[in-house]
């Protein structure tokens, strides 16, 4: 039973190598393509892996996903129901989501885009602000980042609304459901924040139906998934309809081509997917316990629901 480890990055993979095979002594731990006997891989680590890379591995058991995130693997492969999937679940990570969240919603509250354009220009302008008091904030998605992101923005102030697929109920958040649950969102929210995992029912959620839905002057912060916009419709909301501008941390293709709109758009502000980083010293133990959990033939931990996606 031994563990498969894929990563984007071969620092990254290295230092995943180091710090799972001095946590498990004795257990075999390769990096890919390294992997010496590929029938002996039961556990994979992984974010993004190629397509056909499960195919290799024929007694696979269990997938840990490196992130938050699993549609890297699930978009790719057709994964049978016997082998667990399983995603990383931090506090810091969810911290961090509720930073990043946070930072893009003051920059725009206090006009921190305009000052920064001014100030290449040496022009003293001073605009009027918003103040926490008066901002309607909508977090769209309320699973473990979803419900703790909606109550930090309680905590300090914000008017808080909330639309998931399954009811919730968090304090201080008005939380809806279903399609008119998710247009009364969309109609109170000066900040909408795209929190849902990709599912084929949320990928091209955010077109120009869903976009005309949005308070006027209002502004979306996508820090979910690209395949969630249809970027065509956003440019276009932007400029013809409600919303008055965007922070994007994920796009339908990253690294960002250069040849997309979104970089020259002046209501855009780009982010390249860091609104949370994973670190392993804060996560390597859950991947650990996982792999122990499963050599001793039990469910691992924050599996997740191969037929809802998430
Ligand atoms: C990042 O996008 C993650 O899924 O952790």
């Amino acid at each position: 039973m031994s563990i498969g480890i894929f990563t984007r990055n071969e620092k990254q993979s290295q230092k995943w190598l180091q710090k799972l095979r001095s946590n498990l002594p004795g257990i075999v731990v390769e990096v890919y393509p390294d992997i010496s006997r590929p029938a002996d891989v039961a556990f994979l680590v992984c974010w993004k892996p190629v397509t056909g890379l499960l195919d290799e591995f024929s007694n696979l058991k269990a997938i840990q996903s490196l992130g938050a995130g699993v549609d890297h693997i699930l978009d790719h492969h057709n994964v049978p129901p016997h082998i667990q999937v399983s995603k990383v679940v931090d506090d810091n990570l969810t911290h961090d989501m509720w930073e990043h969240a946070l930072t893009m919603i003051m920059a725009d509250m206090k006009n921190l885009d305009i000052y920064a354009t001014n100030q290449s220009n040496k022009m003293w302008n001073p605009k009027r602000y918003k103040r926490i008091k008066d901002v309607s904030v909508g977090i769209l998605g309320l699973g473990t980042i979803g419900k703790y992101v909606a109550s930090q923005f309680v905590s300090v102030g914000y008017d808080v609304s909330g639309w998931s697929r399954s009811e919730k109920d968090i304090a201080g958040v008005d939380t809806f459901t279903g399609e008119a649950g998710l247009s009364s969102v969309l109609a109170i929210s000066d900040y909408v924040i795209n929190i849902l995992p990709l599912t084929p029912s949320t990928t091209g959620l955010i077109d120009k139906e869903f976009l005309s839905m949005m308070k006027e002057g209002s502004y979306l912060i996508n820090i979910g998934r690209g395949a969630q916009v249809v970027d065509q419709d956003l440019i276009w909301s932007i400029e013809n309809g409600p919303l008055r501008g965007a922070a994007l941390d994920v796009f339908h293709n990253e690294p960002l081509p250069e040849e997309n709109l979104f970089w020259n758009h002046t209501s855009i502000r780009i982010t390249p997917h860091v609104a949370s980083l994973t670190h392993i010293d804060s996560v390597y133990h859950q991947v650990v316990e996982n792999y122990k959990l499963l050599i001793s033939g039990k469910s691992i931990n924050n599996r997740i629901d191969l037929k809802k996606g998430y």
